[in-house]
């Protein structure tokens, strides 16, 4: 089989891994070979290829950050206008099957692509964590490393200088990232998107730490996260050209309040794309790898329109239908479980 490959979407730690097990699995198990489509969905529009060898250089790419094809975003409109061109594309390449490797965006994509009759099989990825279906994503483990050792680093800073320290982290959606980094670092307290906010019970739960004795907090806030209706104003940036919400950094909003209300000496820190770059963590690279087998396995085998996914520790196969249409958000009971550990 000739197979193509590309990643599209925000970048993440572990895409590379996925590249090379793709490409030595469909070279060591079926004789296969493999493309790549540069900067995502773009590259198949407008036919940018590059031949991806099984060698040395694809070993290497097990611990490399980032994605050696590049990756873009697409408007939906021209993305689905571009439909007959994308199948002209692969045809004259004579690909016979397509493994996209993205979020949520990526694999509707996708699915609109099988619905259309192209061979998919699809790679879920983001750091967010929020895809349905599956219980990680590869990318998660990397940023919750990298958040996780932020918030150590900024407790002895905090505690030195008597502060209230804010730590916004990645999660437009959803507040995977900043649940468990915030629980992993101890945090004080920990905002998501799920579950909007009342600033009033931030400033008294540090008011009640400091009261106890204690000398400083930490609160780690996802980007997402919003406050109850009518308790905080915040400004509202609206979209960028693919209809993403702008944020106007609600770490900052928070810290704001915090001076307006109280005495404490507060800081700020957003770790952005941080969380986003370099080498993946060992599970990152385990996960990414045995994606990567198993999309090349559902290809060889005809499952198309199917995803792989991780559920209970074992990497199955689901209908695209099944990973798309709704995010994975953080249950109540796994916030109310954080929320025992706050103050
Ligand atoms: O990958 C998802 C994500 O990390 C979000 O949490 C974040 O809001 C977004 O990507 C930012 O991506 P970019 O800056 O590349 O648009």
């Amino acid at each position: 089989m000739r197979i193509a490959t590309l990643t599209s979407g925000g970048d993440c730690p572990g895409l590379n891994a996925v590249i090379r097990s793709v490409v030595r699995t469909s070279s060591a198990e079926y004789g296969s070979t493999v493309v790549g489509y540069e900067d995502g969905w773009v590259g198949l529009l407008e036919d940018r290829r590059v031949q991806l060898y099984d060698d040395e250089g694809i070993d290497r790419l097990l611990i490399r950050g980032g994605t050696i094809l590049g990756t873009g975003r697409m408007k939906t409109e021209v993305f689905k206008e571009g439909i007959d061109r994308i199948k002209e594309n692969l045809a004259d390449a004579n690909i016979d099957a397509l493994i996209p490797i993205g979020g949520e965006g990526t694999l509707k994509g996708a699915k609109f692509l099988a619905d259309n009759g192209v061979p998919v099989v699809g790679v879920p990825k983001t750091i967010d964590n929020d895809v349905n279906n599956t219980d990680y994503t590869f990318g998660f483990d990397t940023a919750v490393a990298v958040a996780t050792d932020a918030v150590d680093r900024l407790h002895t800073t905090a505690e030195s200088h008597n502060r209230v320290m804010i730590v916004e982290v990645m999660g437009r959606h959803v507040g995977w990232i900043a649940l468990h980094s915030g629980m992993a670092g101890g945090a004080h307290y920990i905002v998501i998107p799920e579950e909007p906010f009342d600033i009033n019970e931030i400033v008294k739960s540090m008011e009640r730490r400091f009261q106890m004795g204690e000398k400083y907090g930490i609160i780690v806030v996802a980007e997402g996260a919003k406050p109850k209706d009518g308790t905080m104003e915040l400004e509202d940036r609206g979209t960028d050209v693919f209809g993403h919400k702008i944020f106007a950094g609600i770490g900052e909003m928070i810290g704001k309040e915090f001076t307006r209300r109280t005495d404490y000496d507060v800081r700020t820190t957003v770790l952005g794309h941080i969380q986003r770059g370099g080498t993946p963590t060992a599970f990152d690279r385990v996960l990414a790898t045995r994606y990567g087998v198993h999309a090349t396995r559902a290809v060889h085998e005809g499952d198309f329109g199917s995803a792989v996914a991780l559920q209970s520790g074992e990497v199955v196969r689901i209908p695209l239908s099944e990973a798309v249409g709704q995010l994975k958000t953080v249950p109540p009971g796994r916030y109310r479980t954080a929320k025992a550990l706050f103050g």
